[in-house]
């Protein structure tokens, strides 16, 4: 049966870490004779920016012997309205795999229920799952099992926090949400986690002996209407030194980027020691590698 990676739940826990640790024997071996994909495509459609979600999967595809076309969706059929199962049909005749980047989670799930190949999320207004891929293979990189820590996010309750609680659950670690009110996650999403994660009245009490802090942009792609009602609702939710300095000693800070320094955080945290956004996004490159291995191999 072909399986997709829409959302982080997709994987079975064995799985998820089977992906990671295979992540990280990649990084390591740096193998340019493992060309598994050799004749092998992936279609990549964009219908927002992006940088390292689509020099990660191209780069990626190119190393393992593959090849990846870029498809901007205003260039494409599907921006003059060819329905996206027609589309699944189509692509999925030509190439191995597909990844999505769009807002629309059920167009995502439509896709895939049209398509023969894998279908990525390569990010959506609802999850982001590639990126706590990157992100759970830096924590383990830097600080070995996450199982039994705790994390920290602190503002915006959206779709990378939304992967992250699927991680939390997926990984064994607790997560704390510090996001203003109006700005929280999905309830359904929160709840689908159980005990794993909890919503904080402030960013301080979810950040005390943290293991791990972690923020995204105020406004995402799409909002930028909203961008200077977002700054006054967010005021109060940088990750600075202060908030830094309640977590544990040796606590990591993380952001999937792009980053906005003097908003989400301040200079000194993002590029100060304690953070690995270097290494996270890095191991984009590593992780989507293996995850490609994983899903194509099913
Ligand atoms: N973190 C992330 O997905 O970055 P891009 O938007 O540059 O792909
Ligand atoms: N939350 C951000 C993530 C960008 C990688 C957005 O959706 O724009």
């Amino acid at each position: 049966m072909t399986r997709h990676f829409l959302q982080l739940s997709d994987l079975s826990p064995a799985e998820a870490a089977r992906v990671i640790a295979r992540a990280q024997q990649l990084k390591s071996s740096r193998d340019i004779m493992h060309r598994p994909f050799v004749g092998k495509t992936l279609a990549m459609i964009f219908s927002k920016n992006s940088t390292r979600t689509r020099v990660s999967f191209e780069s990626g595809m190119a190393r393992f012997g593959g090849h990846a076309l870029f498809l901007h969706s205003g260039v494409t059929q599907l921006g003059r309205d060819e329905p996206i199962a027609d589309t699944a049909r189509v692509l999925s005749r030509m190439c191995d795999a597909i990844m999505i980047r769009n807002d629309s989670q059920a167009d995502q799930t439509e896709m895939a229920a049209y398509s023969r190949v894998p279908v990525i999320n390569g990010l959506s207004d609802l999850h982001h799952p590639c990126q706590l891929l990157a992100d759970m293979q830096t924590w383990a990189e830097h600080r070995g099992d996450c199982a039994g820590k705790t994390a920290a996010w602190i503002g915006d309750g959206n779709n990378v926090c939304h992967s992250m609680i699927q991680a939390a659950e997926l990984f064994g670690f607790r997560l704390r949400i510090a996001a203003p009110k109006g700005y929280e996650p999905d309830a359904g999403i929160v709840a689908s986690a159980g005990d794993a994660v909890s919503l904080c009245s402030g960013a301080a009490e979810a950040a005390r002996d943290a293991d791990l802090i972690v923020t995204d942009t105020w406004t995402s792609m799409g909002q930028e209407a909203e961008t200077q009602r977002r700054l006054a609702a967010f005021c109060g939710y940088q990750v600075d030194d202060a908030l830094m300095k309640l977590a544990r000693p040796d606590a990591l800070f993380m952001h999937c980027l792009p980053a906005h320094r003097g908003e989400e955080v301040s200079a000194s945290v993002i590029d100060g020691a304690q953070s690995v956004v270097w290494d996270e996004a890095e191991n984009r490159l590593w992780a989507q590698m293996a995850l490609l291995e994983f899903l194509l191999a099913a």
